[in-house]
């Protein structure tokens, strides 16, 4: 990598984008014109969050899939089926939460000779460029509880010591939070649809949903 290149990439920065004031639709609008990082050129348009903007509870996931960057909403292809089933068995209410992404533009490459988009898993420079949106619209909703959907949302939440495995289904405090606000951090749904033991590996989405479900119905 040359010098301009690496300046450039330490440059990554959604910051500049943000509004000033407002509420979330002046954000969502905002970032629909976001080039903070090199990730809106080749996707079809920035995926903000979706929902109640006075939930409880906020999901966030990694960033959007194919469906979800051509509908322009966060969760709505295959990964969201399995999440809606899910926190409808958690007892959570979709309908009354907020969800959204730790990233907001579709990441992929197409094969040689391949057609379909395959998801990429954005770098951390990525990340943290996007980190800003993430960050309003938590400020925004002002959640008593963040259930983060994999690795990618648990490190924006929680930094880059997180890990799944040790992490998932305890309540955990809200990083800077003044009062009583938690992280529940779980996997993500589309490691169920890929995992060898989807039962088991469903099983463990759900209870780890009913940990951030208690929290809402204070119990
Ligand atoms: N996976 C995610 O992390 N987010 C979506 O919105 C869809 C799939
Ligand atoms: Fe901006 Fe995030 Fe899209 Fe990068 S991924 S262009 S930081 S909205």
């Amino acid at each position: 990598m040359s010098r301009s290149d690496d300046a450039r990439a330490t440059a990554y920065d959604a910051s500049p984008f943000l509004p000033r004031d407002g509420g979330l639709d002046a954000y969502r609008r905002a970032a629909a014109k976001c080039q903070g990082c090199p990730l809106y050129e080749n996707a079809t348009q920035t995926v903000f969050g979706r929902g109640d903007p006075s939930a409880r509870v906020v999901l966030v996931g990694e960033q959007p899939g194919d469906q979800e960057d051509r509908q322009g909403e966060p969760f709505v292809g295959p990964a969201g089926r399995l999440l809606d089933k899910a926190l409808a068995e958690a007892g959570i209410d979709r309908g009354s939460a907020y969800v959204t992404n730790a990233v907001k533009h579709f990441k992929f490459t197409v094969p040689e000779r391949g057609k379909r988009r395959i998801h990429k898993p954005p770098t951390l420079r990525e990340m943290s460029a996007c980190r800003p949106w993430l960050g309003a619209e938590l400020d925004l909703v002002r959640p008593e509880v963040v259930v983060a959907l994999g690795a990618t949302a648990g490190k924006a939440l929680l930094g880059g010591s997180f890990r799944v495995t040790k992490d998932r289904g305890s309540l955990l405090p809200m990083p800077g939070a003044e009062q009583e606000r938690y992280v529940v951090a779980t996997v993500h749904p589309s490691a169920i649809l890929r995992a060898d033991d989807r039962e088991a590996a469903y099983a463990g989405l759900v209870s780890d949903l009913k940990v951030a479900a208690r929290v809402l119905n204070g119990s």
